[in-house]
């Protein structure tokens, strides 16, 4: 089986890419910069020129800055690439904390309060009615660089007025005091495989390891992991790490990763995790291409019982075959309709649905 990594090559890839080849028979490490989409007529992926090879799995990783570029290769590859373990639309929302809280919200993940409003000067007769400290954040960007804190209404204020100043879209929450400490879970499948606890630096509110914070191992509850693993369910991915606030009031979610590192949680956890992703990878991929297969065979039965058994209207569960933007209908229809170029038929269609009847 092949498999690629397309990502900006960093540690973390570089790492996957090496125990991915204990695996699949060719794993290729493909660098996001070289990578173009085109739409239209003869469309498609283009690595570094040329089409992109097919592959039996692609792990896509990369910056909120190539956001819409992953959205765009996924999207491509969806349907033709038998696994990937996240979907195009993924992309976008888990990169943006906005929409990804509007995910959370709708399958009823515990969030920190989280605000937006449309202007500065609605934003700040918020201010009124929230309790101090609170968090303002941009809803994209990494590694704590996005993230403002605000002690009371006076700097909450005069940071609203400078985020006006900039026109960059913003979400206001309420602080939760977890005494400077979050947890990031890495979810793989259905389990937590790596989890640590991030604790800031002193002086400083965010636990991010890239703004000075630091890791040590932790023991989950069983809420905080049912946590994490629902969020990547409610997200609609096979891989992610879980931004998780324990608070007084309980465990909330503040933010999902699709590209997570794995340098930082490897220190703390005694797990190979490129080895655990690899051969979660690949067991998927397998499951995948045996499913693909089965249902190849299924359909084929399908259409023999059909024609042993003509009497009646009958089910045929297949493929649609095009040629252009012709609908070719399969021999066997023509047989058990006797249809004719003899004749005149109308026909009803509409959006997922076509009758055909003799006139
Ligand atoms: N609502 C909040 N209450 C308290 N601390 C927060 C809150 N939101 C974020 N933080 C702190 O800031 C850090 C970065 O926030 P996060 O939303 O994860 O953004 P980033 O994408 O930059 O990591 C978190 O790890 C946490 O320590
Ligand atoms: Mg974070």
């Amino acid at each position: 089986m092949k498999a690629a990594v397309i990502s900006l090559g960093s540690k973390s890839s570089l790492m996957l890419v090496e125990s991915l080849k204990n695996y699949f028979d060719v794993v290729d490490n493909i660098h996001l910069k070289n990578i173009e989409v085109n739409l239209g007529k003869e469309g498609g992926i283009f690595y570094q020129g040329n089409k992109l090879d097919h592959y039996d799995c692609i792990y896509l990783k990369g910056s909120f800055r190539y956001a819409q570029l992953l959205r765009s290769i996924a999207a491509m590859l969806e349907g033709k690439i038998p696994y990937m373990p996240l979907p195009a639309n993924a992309f976008t929302t888990i990169h943006n904390k906005l929409l990804t809280h509007l995910v959370l919200e709708q399958q009823h993940i515990p969030m920190p309060k989280t605000y937006i409003s449309a202007t500065t000067e609605s934003a700040k007769e918020l201010l009124v009615k929230v309790n101090f400290p609170i968090v303002m954040k941009f809803p994209e960007g990494t590694q704590g660089k996005g993230v403002m804190f605000a002690d009371s209404k006076s700097s909450a204020s005069s940071l609203l007025d400078a985020l006006g100043a900039l026109n960059q879209p913003f979400i206001i929450q309420e602080y939760v005091e977890t005494g400077g400490t979050d947890i990031r879970a890495l979810v793989v499948g259905d389990k937590v495989i790596a989890a640590m606890k991030r604790t800031a630096q002193k002086e400083e509110k965010r636990a991010n390891l890239h703004a000075g914070g630091y890791g040590t191992p932790v023991q989950l509850t069983r809420e905080v992991n049912k946590l994490a693993v629902d969020t990547a369910k409610a997200l609609g991915v096979d891989i992610c790490g879980v931004d998780i606030l324990e608070g007084p009031l309980g465990p909330y979610v503040i933010e999902a990763n699709i590209s997570p590192g794995l340098q930082g949680l490897t220190k703390v956890s005694t797990i190979d995790l490129p080895d655990e992703i690899a051969q979660f990878l690949y067991t998927k991929t397998q499951q995948t291409l045996s499913q693909t297969a089965k249902e190849v065979t299924k359909d084929a039965l399908r259409e023999i019982s059909v024609n042993r058994n003509p009497l009646g209207p009958q089910e045929i569960v297949t493929q649609l075959k095009f040629r252009g933007e012709r609908i070719l209908l399969p021999e066997l229809v023509t047989k058990m309709t006797q249809f004719s170029d003899q004749k005149e038929y109308t026909f009803k269609a509409q959006k997922g649905k076509l009758e055909i009847e003799e006139i």
